[in-house]
């Protein structure tokens, strides 16, 4: 099998590949954001994406699910080559996104922040004359998904989402996710503002979700959390993708010192762990 990566984790066959970028590049002025970019989702994975902050691992993000236009390189969904100018043309065609800086709606209510951008209109008259929302169907779905996924107990689905906890913000909106994703869900820190417990729920989530047959790219600077769920690390350094490894032939802080430079990412062909340039802080390969 080749190892298209070239990074040290077989690849599987091309059909396996849902999600693919191929030599993103984006500058903000003077600031290389991605620097000819490489990704790739494989179908029945959860797929970490690590790096230091401001690797550009959000700008990956938004390049694949329309929030950012790449100034170069192509997006693929399904081996098929996507030009998404929108977040909005990327959820319909099945990929969903809970951004770092959580894209709700505070002054809308958890129904409204669920259903933005695809709202139900009556059936009736109303809604075919007036386009008159169908608020009590909202609110109904709204309320099965929530406790459907057991993320949070919410009292009134029509209040609005300026009054719920960062955890039950961060809820609504991995709520939002795995309910509407039908291709890929990308999550760029789900767990960041979220307590033990609320985390532990967004974990068990996503392993739900991958379980039901929908890959998610995780983005997480939480090493535990990574290690659990994820079944490749991509490591994005400087605006690129140099390595991808598997967690369970790496530790911890072998994948922490690739991050920062500490250790040599490894090489086309590798098996074990590479060399540390000097032996830092980073302890040896468990
Ligand atoms: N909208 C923007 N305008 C200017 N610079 C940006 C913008 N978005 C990201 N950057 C810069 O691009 C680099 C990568 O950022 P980002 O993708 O957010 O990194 P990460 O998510 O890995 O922390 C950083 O230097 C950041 O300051
Ligand atoms: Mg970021």
């Amino acid at each position: 099998m080749s190892d298209s990566t070239g990074m040290g984790v077989p690849s599987g066959n091309a059909g396996d590949i849902v999600l693919e970028a191929r030599g993103l590049n984006k500058r903000y002025g003077k600031v290389v954001a991605l620097d000819s970019a490489d990704f790739e989702l494989r179908r029945n994975e959860i797929l970490a994406v690590i790096g230091d902050n401001g690797a550009g691992k959000s700008t990956l993000i938004k390049a694949l699910c329309g929030a950012v236009i790449p100034d170069a390189g192509e997006v693929l969904l399904g081996g098929q080559v996507v030009h998404f100018r929108s977040p909005m043309e990327a959820r319909l065609a099945g990929i969903e996104t809970v951004y770092q800086n959580l894209a709700l709606s505070p002054a809308l209510s958890i129904a409204d922040n669920m259903f933005l951008g695809r709202e139900m209109r009556r059936r009736d008259i109303f809604g075919q004359l007036f386009r008159t929302l169908d608020r009590s169907a909202m609110n109904k779905i709204a309320r099965d998904k929530l406790s459907e996924l057991g993320l949070m107990t919410i009292q009134n689905i029509s209040q609005s989402v300026e009054t719920l906890s960062g955890g039950q913000r961060q809820g609504v909106a991995v709520a939002r996710a795995a309910a509407f994703g039908s291709r890929v869900i990308i999550m760029d820190e789900p767990t960041a503002a979220l307590g033990v417990k609320e985390s532990r729920r967004v974990l068990e989530l996503m392993l739900d979700v991958k379980r039901r047959g929908l890959p998610i790219v995780l983005i997480s600077h939480n090493m535990p959390h990574v290690f659990e769920v994820a079944d490749r690390i991509h490591i994005h350094r400087l605006g690129k993708r140099i390595a991808v490894i598997d967690p369970k032939q790496y530790s911890m802080s072998d994948a922490v010192a690739i991050m920062t430079g500490a250790m040599k990412p490894p090489v086309e062909g590798a098996t074990g762990p590479a060399q540390h340039y000097t032996v830092g802080e980073e302890g040896p390969h468990p």
